[in-house]
Formats: structure tokens, sequence, C-alpha cells
């Protein structure tokens, strides 16, 4: 049996043990990079074979916690894909003023970047207090950070641009202030955020919600996995709610396509038919 091969099979034999252990199960996530995940976190842990993870992540929740956020990917920043905030500005925020109450989810929200920069839009379109927004993820660590709302003061220069292509009238410093090397986001930006862990994979619909935010999460994820989670976020929202997903993503082979018409296929936003 080549080296490859084993760590296929062993790879496998992890994944079952986790999915048994914790409920967390990542079998349908895209393999070529788990397995390039996973190899890096025997690095991190002094260990030679994945199958000597299997004990380890068992016996030792503070590594698999580790374990969860090498997997994790919590890459973000604010205003990701200012092009995307400016159609949300001109296309999604029109949608949203017409309903007396307004409930958004944003699934995989990592460290809660893209959260406070949709508040900020929020805030300037004078729908915030007509919100509730819950932002999810399944990294413990990412979202103790995004509850926190502080954030490397060296981001915010490339933040500020990000923020005036999205079409920001104001400054970004202008909602929060300078700790040390930190720049810490007003608490009222907060005030209207409930932080929830949630797993994609294995926890279940969120409620009748206006809008639903999935971006840059799918792509870690196979083709089966895609449609099933696909299912959840439609499944979360109300008739003719949006869903907006990363500009890497699309729905392309999936069943649930049938159930969105299309609201801006370039910044990938949908809205449920009925
Ligand atoms: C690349 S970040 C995207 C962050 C943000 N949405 C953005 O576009 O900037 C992907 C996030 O998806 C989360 N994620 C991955 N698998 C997940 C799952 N099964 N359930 C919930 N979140 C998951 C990761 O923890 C990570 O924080």
């Amino acid at each position: 049996m080549s080296t490859d091969s084993k760590d296929v099979l062993e790879l496998s034999l992890l994944l079952d043990a986790i999915e048994r252990h914790y409920g967390y199960d990542f079998h349908n996530y895209a393999r070529a990079s788990l397995l390039r995940r996973v190899r890096k976190f025997l690095g991190q842990v002094n260990r030679s074979y994945i199958s000597d993870l299997i004990s380890l992540l068992l016996y030792d929740e503070n590594s698999f916690s580790l374990f969860v956020k090498q997997l994790s990917v919590p890459v973000t920043e604010m205003f990701r894909d200012p092009d995307f905030f400016q159609v949300l500005r001109t296309q999604v925020i029109p949608v949203l003023k017409t309903y007396p109450f307004i409930k958004i989810w944003h699934a995989g929200c990592a460290t809660g970047e893209e959260v406070y920069s949709m508040v900020i839009v929020l805030e300037e379109e004078g729908l915030l207090d007509r919100c509730q927004i819950y932002a999810t993820d399944f990294n413990d660590q990412a979202l103790s950070i995004a509850r926190k709302g502080i954030y490397s003061s060296k981001q915010l220069e490339r933040y500020e641009g990000n923020y005036r292509q999205s079409g920001g009238q104001t400054q970004l410093s202008d909602y929060g202030y300078q700790m040390y090397d930190s720049f810490k986001l007003n608490d009222r930006l907060s005030k209207k955020i409930t932080f929830a862990n949630h797993n994609l994979v294995t926890d279940g619909v969120f409620g009748e919600m206006n809008l639903v935010l999935c971006r840059n999460v799918l792509i870690y994820f196979n083709q089966i996995l895609q449609e099933r989670v696909l299912g959840t976020l439609v499944d979360s929202l109300c008739p003719f709610g949006i869903l907006c997903i990363g500009k890497r993503e699309n729905l392309r082979f999936c069943k649930v396509a049938e159930r969105l018409e299309s609201l801006d296929l370039c910044q990938r936003i949908y809205r449920k038919k009925e």
C-alpha cells in the first residue's frame, strides 16, 4: 500500500472517530485541501502519522480545538470584495427597507469582520434599529474574537480603502477607536448581533431570515455537502428572502438553484422564489 493510500485510509478513520466522539463531520470537506491541512497540523503537534491524531484528538479537547481552527480557515476582512458591498447597498438594501423587521444570518462569520461591515452599511442606511443579526461559525476561537470586535490597526488602512470602494461616505475610523496597536469597533455596532456556535454540516435550519450570507465557506465543501448546506440556507429564508454566497462559489449542478432566482449573478446574490 502506498503512503498516499495509507494517508487516505488513516484520514477516513480519523474523520469517523471525530464524528462519533465530537459530532463534527468533516467527511465531505474538499479532500485535497483537507488532507493538506491535516498534514500541516501533524507538523504542528509533532506527530508522524494521521492515525496518531486519533488518540490525541479523542483524549485532548484542547488539541481538538486547535484541529478545528486548523481546518476552519477563518480568513476574512472588513468590506471584503468591496464591489459586493456596493451591490448590497444598491440592490439588497432597498428590498430590506420594505420590511418592518429584518432578520439576517451570517453563516461562517469567522472573526466577525464581514458582519461588522454589514452592520455599518445598515447603520448608514438607517436600518440597524430594525434588524436582528445572527452571526455563526463552528470555530469558537474565531467567535470569541468576533465578539470582542478588536482588530489589528495594521489592517485599518486596507479596510478604509475597501470601505470607500464599497460606497462608504465617511471613514471607517469613525466607527471605533484606537487601543494601542489595535482598533476597537464601537460597542453599539455589536448590540444587534448575536454570535453563536453553529455547524453548517450537522446543525439545522436557522429561523425565518430575510437575508442569509454564507460567503467563502462552500468552497471548502465537496459537491454533496455544498448541496446539503445550500438546502439548509435556503430553508432558513422566508419567502422572497435573499441569499448571498461567495464570488468563487456557484449553484452549478445544484438542485437548490430551482428554488432561487438571480438578483445579481456576478455577485452571487439570489432571491428565494417563494
Ligand atoms: C474563509 S472564512 C469566510 C469568512 C467570511 N464569511 C468572509 O467571507 O469573509 C470560512 C469560515 O467558514 C467556517 N466554517 C467552515 N466549516 C464550517 C461549518 N461546518 N460550520 C460553520 N462554519 C464553518 C470557518 O470556521 C471559517 O470561519
